[in-house]
């Protein structure tokens, strides 16, 4: 059957790949990015109390009511912003919806979409699919700065919307304040608006993160967008949600509703009850994280890898130039082969990677046994 395809360059992803070869080779897997432990077991039992006895039913379009209260109240403890839980909050099935919502409802056919290579993978299908057209700023090792020049070289009057991500998956590396400033000072005198990609917002390890919430004028134009798998620990739950003002949060719940409806309704009971009961527990995650980054760099520290700052996220960058001169994608399927570590070719998440660039990405999600014995493996190279 010939079928022309609507994302032809799309394989596997690179994370099933790797993760597949991983468990065929029986590697020690830091390639994808998900918790090798277990979630809060108060939250599970929540769950399962919602599910043996709650309401097993569509949950409303928008999200749970408690689910959105509990969220404003999350985001005014955090950023100290006031945003209206029912028009302008929506719970999604996982971030990954709320952005493809996000994009779907906001480009029309030849829009120009700004992104900050490398990028999260999900970023250029979803725009492609809506007729779309990328412009990339390319972040270089080892700090991933934007170049707010080659930015602004990249406006035209095409230019509909702009992709950031901080904390940054794959580079660990934190927008700061200036830099949400001069983001704002380039766009503003345009009609553009911004999908800020947050679902990092709590791992952060130098001091507090930059958020689109603290930036009054930013956020008046973006969707700010957020996960309870990375927050939870439960990235196989896929509960999400994305905050944006009420005229677009009117356009992505018209995407919304017809792409999932809803999203599982004891899940976001169970975070919403959690959330109450708990409300500190996303200000504990920056200590929890930053304690197996440490673990895994000071494992590290002796090898021939060299480590790059990790200012967020639960990844950490290796240079691996010292070792070999294989290409990111061949070191890590030759790692997995002959070390039993499975990682992340960090060129995946370029469209075009600087040539010179030697990286692979480890995840640190794991318990700290696992983080030690694949350091010790990495360092006998
Ligand atoms: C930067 C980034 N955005 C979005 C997502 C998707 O989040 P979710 O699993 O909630 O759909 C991920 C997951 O890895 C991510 O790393």
């Amino acid at each position: 059957m010939a079928i022309s395809s609507k994302l032809p360059a799309v394989g596997t992803n690179i994370f099933s790949k790797m993760s597949a070869l991983s468990s065929a080779k029986g590697a020690i897997n830091l390639s994808q990015g998900f918790p090798d432990f277990k979630p809060d077991e108060g939250l599970l039992q929540r769950a399962s109390t919602a599910l043996l006895q709650g309401n097993n039913q569509y949950a409303p379009m928008t999200g749970l009511p408690s689910l959105r209260d509990a969220i404003a109240r999350l985001i005014a403890r955090h950023y100290g912003r006031q945003v209206n839980a029912t028009e302008e909050i929506t719970v999604t099935s996982g971030a990954s919806e709320a952005i493809f919502n996000a994009i779907t409802a906001l480009i029309q056919p030849d829009d120009e979409v700004i992104l900050f290579d490398p990028a999260y993978d999900l970023y250029e299908p979803a725009i492609t699919l809506a007729g779309g057209v990328c412009r990339r700023v390319t972040l270089t090792a080892p700090d991933f700065r934007p170049d707010w020049l080659e930015f602004a070289s990249l406006l035209t009057e095409k230019t509909r919307l702009v992709i950031i991500n901080t904390p940054h998956n794959p580079t660990g590396s934190c927008w700061s304040a200036e830099d949400l400033d001069a983001l704002w000072q380039a766009i503003k005198s345009q009609d553009i608006y911004v999908l800020s990609d947050e679902v990092y917002e709590f791992i952060h390890f130098s001091g507090q993160a930059v958020s689109v919430h603290k930036h009054a004028e930013l956020s008046a134009r973006s969707f700010v967008v957020s996960s309870f798998g990375k927050s939870f620990h439960l990235t196989g739950w896929k509960v999400g949600y994305v905050v944006a003002p009420v005229a677009l949060t009117e356009e992505l719940r018209k995407v919304h509703q017809y792409v999932t409806f809803c999203t599982a309704t004891p899940l976001q009971q169970a975070l919403a009850e959690h959330l109450v009961d708990v409300p500190e527990s996303s200000a504990e995650l920056a200590g929890f994280y930053q304690q197996k980054r440490d673990v895994l760099r000071e494992a590290l520290a002796s090898s021939r890898f060299d480590l790059l700052p990790c200012d967020g996220t639960y990844f950490q960058l290796l240079d691996y130039r010292a070792i070999s001169e294989l290409d990111d994608v061949a070191f890590c399927e030759w790692l997995i082969d002959e070390v039993g570590v499975a990682a992340i070719p960090v060129s995946v998440f370029y469209q075009d990677a600087p040539q010179d660039q030697r990286l692979i990405r480890l995840c640190f999600a794991k318990e700290e046994h696992t983080l030690v014995e694949a350091a010790q493996k990495l360092s006998q190279l």
